[in-house]
C-alpha cells in the first residue's frame, strides 16, 4: 500500500494517522473542506525526518482515484459529507471508517442510537455498492496516536469489514503502524461492539484521569 486519503485528516485522530502513515512511507492526502487552511496547518506539523509526502486536497479531489480512504470526521457530519462525495469514489475503493457515534454534551459522554446498528453500517448504507467498507482505528485514542515522540502504540486494534478484501486491506493498513496489532473480528456488524469499547475506554480515561486507555487481547 503506498497511498491513502484521510477525510478529516486535519482533526486529532486524522492527524495522528497521517503522521504515522507518512512515517511508514505511505503518501497521505489530507482531505479538507478548506484546503488552504489545512495546507497551512499541515506545514506546521512535526514530521518524522524520513516521512513520505503529505498532500492536501479538497474532499472530492481526495477521494477521486483513491484506492483507500480513511473516514475520520465527526459522526454527526458523515451524512452531509458522504452525500457530497458519493458519486466521486473510484471503483473498488475501500473506506476505512474510524467514526464513533459518541457526543459530549455539557461534558457528558453519550452514545448515539444508530438505526443501522453501528456508525460503520451507517456509512456502508451511504456508499455505492462498489465501495467496500471496513472499520479500524476506533479504539486507539488520538492522544496516543498523535504523540510527538512517535512511540510504538503497544496495543491491539479491532478490524471488521463487509468483505474479506475490505478486512484484509484494513489489516494491512493497521500493520503499517509499529506496535499496533490488528485483530480481525469479522463482519461489519461487529463495529457496534467496537464502538461501545471506545466509549468504555473514554469512561476509563475519565474515571482514572488518564488519556491512554486502549486494548490488548490476551490468549490470541
Ligand atoms: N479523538 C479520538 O481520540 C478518537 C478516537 C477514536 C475514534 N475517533 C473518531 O474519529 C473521528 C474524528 O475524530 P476527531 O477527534 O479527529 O474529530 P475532529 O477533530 O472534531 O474533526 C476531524 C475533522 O473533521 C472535519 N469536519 C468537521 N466537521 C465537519 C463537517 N461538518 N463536514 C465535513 N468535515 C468536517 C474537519 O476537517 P476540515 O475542517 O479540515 O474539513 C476536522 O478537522 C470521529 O468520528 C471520532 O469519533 C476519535
Amino acid at each position: 500500500m503506498n497511498a491513502v486519503s484521510i477525510l478529516g485528516g486535519t482533526g486529532q485522530q486524522g492527524r495522528g494517522l497521517a503522521r504515522r502513515l507518512a512515517a511508514a512511507g505511505v503518501t497521505v492526502t489530507i482531505g479538507s473542506r478548506d484546503p488552504a487552511r489545512a495546507r497551512q496547518g499541515v506545514s506546521e506539523w512535526p514530521m518524522h525526518p524520513s516521512a513520505a509526502a503529505l498532500l492536501v486536497a479538497d474532499n472530492i479531489a481526495a477521494v477521486v482515484d483513491a484506492a483507500l480512504v480513511i473516514l475520520a470526521v465527526p459522526f454527526t457530519s458523515v451524512d452531509g459529507l458522504l452525500d457530497e462525495l458519493r458519486p466521486h469514489f473510484s471503483a473498488r475503493a475501500i473506506v476505512v471508517d474510524v467514526t464513533v457515534p459518541v457526543t459530549f454534551a455539557a461534558g457528558k459522554m453519550a452514545m448515539l442510537e444508530v438505526t443501522e446498528g453501528s456508525a460503520s453500517e451507517h456509512v456502508r448504507a451511504r456508499l455505492p455498492e462498489h465501495v467496500g467498507v471496513a472499520a479500524a482505528f476506533k479504539t486507539i485514542p488520538a492522544h496516543v496516536l498523535d504523540d510527538d515522540a512517535n512511540q510504538p502504540l503497544d496495543c491491539d486494534e479491532f478490524v471488521c469489514g463487509d468483505s474479506e478484501e475490505a478486512r484484509a486491506r484494513a489489516v494491512s493498513l493497521v500493520q503499517l503502524l509499529p506496535g499496533l496489532r490488528p485483530v480481525d473480528v469479522g463482519p461489519l456488524s461487529r463495529a457496534r461492539s467496537v464502538e461501545h469499547l471506545t466509549a468504555l475506554a473514554i469512561a476509563i480515561n475519565r474515571r482514572h484521569k488518564i488519556h491512554e486507555a486502549r486494548y490488548r487481547i490476551v490468549g490470541l
